[in-house]
């Protein structure tokens, strides 16, 4: 049976923060961030859009009645958690309306588990042909004003409908996943914002990317010839270039390495724009890819490197489906461009708002843009989410 992805919705916040203000404003060469990084623009949420807010709307985007009524299982993978014990998915599940009968959890494990969500809907499918699994990859990259973290931030999510007979992607169930308990960046519960080892970072990413390619390869008979375009986990897009040129076999038939560095180039097209959404990046990249390469046919494998730090890593593989660019957009470049561009001022004040609650535990907002869903306020120490025209 073919399990994979049936659609993909995507959705992002409404405000944008330029990299070149934000260099001016920080003293920083220009260049440092849009070519040491190749970071264009980061989207900037208000309070009152999170990911919840987030991830309903990719969701919103692409599901029918008839999907509501035929997923039985809801996964958010996050790492900007709203609740230490209420799954955000079930607040999702609440907003889109889906059949009552479903399991409803929330998976973490830094920017990885996503991943995991994907390996355990298709495993579930695999048990139940029928049935539609909901993975949703939700996260708003926060670090703070001045850090060295803060020209890697984002906010976004994408949604995956997983099921069988998919429209999009078949997965292969080839996967190979790596553990190293290592500290280059965690977020305690006490801190709104990750400690990071930045540099260190880096290495870890780039080394677990060597090492599990290389047993990958050894383990399941396959290599980079294999591939029209490898997907890599996108903190900031130059890391992934560091990392597609390690994996580089120079010894390929040089209209495969441009190939493959042409798809690359378009996976990173929607990242450049967005920064971090940490989960969904991966995954941003796989629509950024398909939305925007010309060069892609039906049965063309890719392959995906996820990394979450802590760190686990993960390389999978699929094959694209007949007919897949039926299921996507055009490209989406055009649409970023109507999110409202912030100052650096604006940006300081919208990014980090903390919810000022009072004695009785309530709290109202500003009435920022937000998309399909807004966070409406918080009483009684509950949120309250709704339609944001509602
Ligand atoms: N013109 C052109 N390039 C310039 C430049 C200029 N004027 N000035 C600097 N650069 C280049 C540097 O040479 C460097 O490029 P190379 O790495 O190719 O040499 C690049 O710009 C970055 O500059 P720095 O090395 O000075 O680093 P930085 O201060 O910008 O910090 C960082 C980089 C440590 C990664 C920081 O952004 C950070 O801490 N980010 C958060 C952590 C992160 O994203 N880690 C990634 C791995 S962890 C992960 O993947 C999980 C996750 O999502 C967080």
């Amino acid at each position: 049976m073919k399990i994979g992805i049936d659609k993909m919705g995507f959705a992002t916040s409404q405000y944008v923060l330029q990299m070149n203000d934000l260099a001016q404003r920080r003293g920083v060469d220009p260049d440092k961030f849009s070519k040491g990084l190749l970071l264009n623009a980061l989207s900037i949420a208000p309070i009152t859009d999170d990911i919840i807010t987030l991830g309903a709307s990719a969701a919103d985007s692409v599901l029918t009645e008839e999907d509501r009524a035929a997923i039985d299982m809801v996964i958010v993978a996050t790492e900007s958690s709203i609740d230490q014990s209420k799954a955000a998915a079930v607040y999702v599940h609440n907003l889109l309306g889906i059949q009552p009968f479903a399991r409803s959890v929330e998976m973490k494990e830094a920017c990885y588990s996503a991943t995991a969500a994907l390996d355990y809907a298709r495993l579930h499918i695999e048990k139940h042909p029928q049935s539609k699994v909901l993975v949703i990859a939700a996260d708003i990259a926060k670090y703070g004003i001045g850090t060295p973290g803060e020209s890697t931030q984002g906010a976004g999510s994408i949604a995956m409908l997983i099921s069988a007979e998919p429209h999009i992607l078949e997965l292969n169930d080839n996967t190979l996943a790596q553990t190293r308990d290592i500290m280059d960046f965690w977020r305690p519960n006490y801190s709104t914002t990750p400690f990071v080892n930045g540099m260190y970072s880096t290495k870890q990413y780039l080394d677990m990317l060597k090492t599990t390619w290389t047993e990958y390869q050894k383990r399941f008979g396959t290599s980079l010839a294999d591939f029209s375009a490898f997907c890599f986990h996108l903190p900031f897009p130059k890391l992934a270039l560091k990392g597609f040129n390690k994996i580089m076999d120079k010894s390929l038939p040089t209209d495969l390495q441009e190939k493959l560095k042409e798809n690359f180039d378009k996976s990173i097209l929607y990242s450049q724009q967005i920064g971090n959404i940490y989960t969904g990046s991966l995954f941003l990249g796989l629509l950024s890819l398909l939305e925007n390469s010309q060069n892609l046919v039906a049965g063309d494998k890719i392959a995906f490197f996820s990394y979450g730090s802590g760190a686990v890593a993960e390389i999978f593989t699929g094959k694209l489906v007949n007919g897949f660019r039926d299921y996507l957009q055009p490209s989406r470049l055009e649409a970023l461009k109507e999110r409202t561009v912030l100052s650096v001022a604006d940006y300081e004040k919208l990014f980090f708002e903390e919810a000022e609650l009072d004695e009785k535990g309530n709290a109202t907002f500003t009435d920022y843009k937000t998309g399909p869903f807004a966070l409406k306020e918080i009483c009684d120490h509950q949120r309250i989410y709704g339609k944001s025209n509602d």
